[in-house]
């Protein structure tokens, strides 16, 4: 067996379906985990519709921690689900703050194809504090029928969307007026969108050394990568049995698992060939990323961690316009003390040292092989039954 194949699909940041080396030998997607993507066709019921389109947002782990109630006409209220969070990683659930803001922004763009506006209120029974969600919404949308709403051109974006881990093009820049676009894109949000491409090596380099020492942290962090186990989807039936997580299809690794040589009940040692051979391969893929993007804002309450969430996707699905891929790399960004020196390094790279200024995204960027898409769990999962 090759062992380093087998290692290679679980770095770089999270599982990647590693389907280049042994294409022919993988075990293959199921479809009815992707059946999502290829949107809600003629559903007949407009909230549905809607949702169909706002479950392939972006969510951190690909956990989709939305529930929604349905149960007032013309009105969505979207809660969060409180099994679904991620403690070790994500200790004050910022990020899964965010991954409700991308699912909104897909919500709102799918209700303008329909002619409705959606009128979103935050959190309308109050903010969570700072430390978890709690059973209250954080959003009421209420779809009202208005003939002035403009369609966003975005939508055509939105099946076509992917979180893409491969290996980028290294001499082939971002272009100027892609970043421009995306920079555009977040402009009805008040956060700072910042981008270094190749013209900037130092920056380059700073980011990337910085990135693979998160890289490194999370993966030696035990009860870290414990939680991503968690959550790791080996091989069709698991994926196709939960529609969520992190997966990985490649043979060896699938294999592995059947004859219990893949354990996920304990952490990967330091200086297992696990953990230093993802990390090699993690920093060979930062070697080979022309760009980076961040995004900063002033404070860090829940209102703006959910409007950063909107403002990313809003920039993925422009750089999906253009061609190019992008990938999160939050590991520097998450609040768990083990992270707190690439965390200080960071914010003072992207000029975010002041106490509530936070950077609530971090991406690779560049132009890559197209990947497909991450199973989704469909509407009928996040109903709430009233
Ligand atoms: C807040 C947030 C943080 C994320 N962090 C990472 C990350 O650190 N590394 C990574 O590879 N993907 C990251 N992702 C991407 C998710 O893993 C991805 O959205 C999910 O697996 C579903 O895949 P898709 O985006 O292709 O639909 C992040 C996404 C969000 C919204």
């Amino acid at each position: 067996m090759d062992r380093r194949r087998f290692i290679r699909v679980i770095g770089g940041g999270f599982v990647v379906a590693a389907a280049s080396a042994s294409a022919g030998c993988s075990q293959h997607m199921p479809a009815g985990a992707i059946e999502p993507w290829r949107g809600p066709g003629q559903e007949a019921d407009v909230r549905r519709w809607i949702l169909g389109y706002a479950i392939l947002a972006p969510h951190s782990h690909n956990l989709q921690s939305w529930l929604v109630d349905l149960s007032k006409p013309d009105e969505i209220l979207l809660l969060c689900d409180l099994a679904r969070l991620l403690p070790d990683s994500d200790p004050f659930s910022r990020q899964t703050m965010i991954s409700h803001g991308t699912f909104l922004e897909l919500l709102d763009i799918a209700a303008r194809e329909r002619g409705l506006r959606a009128d979103i209120s935050l959190f309308p029974e109050g903010p969570f504090g700072p430390s978890s969600p709690d059973q209250r919404p954080v959003a009421r949308i209420r779809l009202v029928a208005d003939p002035t709403v403009a369609k966003d051109p975005l939508f055509a974006q939105i099946l076509i969307r992917r979180t893409n881990r491969a290996a980028y093009e290294p001499a082939r820049p971002v272009p100027p007026d892609a970043w421009a676009a995306m920079a555009a894109s977040v402009k009805p949000n008040s956060l700072r969108f910042g981008f270094a491409g190749l013209d900037q090596p130092d920056a380059l380099r700073r980011h990337r050394a910085i990135a693979a020492e998160a890289w490194r942290i999370e993966l030696t962090t035990p009860r870290v990568i414990m939680e991503t186990y968690k959550v790791l989807r080996v091989g069709a039936a698991e994926i196709e049995q939960h529609r969520d997580g992190l997966f990985v299809l490649d043979q060896l690794p699938v294999l592995m698992n059947q004859f219990g040589l893949f354990d996920r009940n304990k952490p990967p040692a330091a200086d297992d060939y696990a953990t230093t051979s993802q990390i090699k391969d993690f920093n060979a893929k930062l070697e080979t990323t022309p760009g980076f993007l961040w995004m900063v804002t002033d404070d860090n309450e829940r209102v703006t961690q959910v409007n950063a969430g909107r403002a990313y996707v809003r920039v993925q699905l422009v750089a999906t316009a253009a061609g190019i891929a992008l990938q999160p790399i939050q590991q520097a960004l998450q609040e768990y003390p083990e992270q707190a020196q690439p965390y200080a390094e960071i914010r003072s790279l992207l000029d975010a040292s002041q106490a509530k200024q936070t950077v609530q995204m971090w991406a690779r960027a560049g132009f890559a092989p197209p990947v497909g898409p991450a199973p989704r769990r469909g509407v009928d999962a996040l109903l709430v039954r009233t």
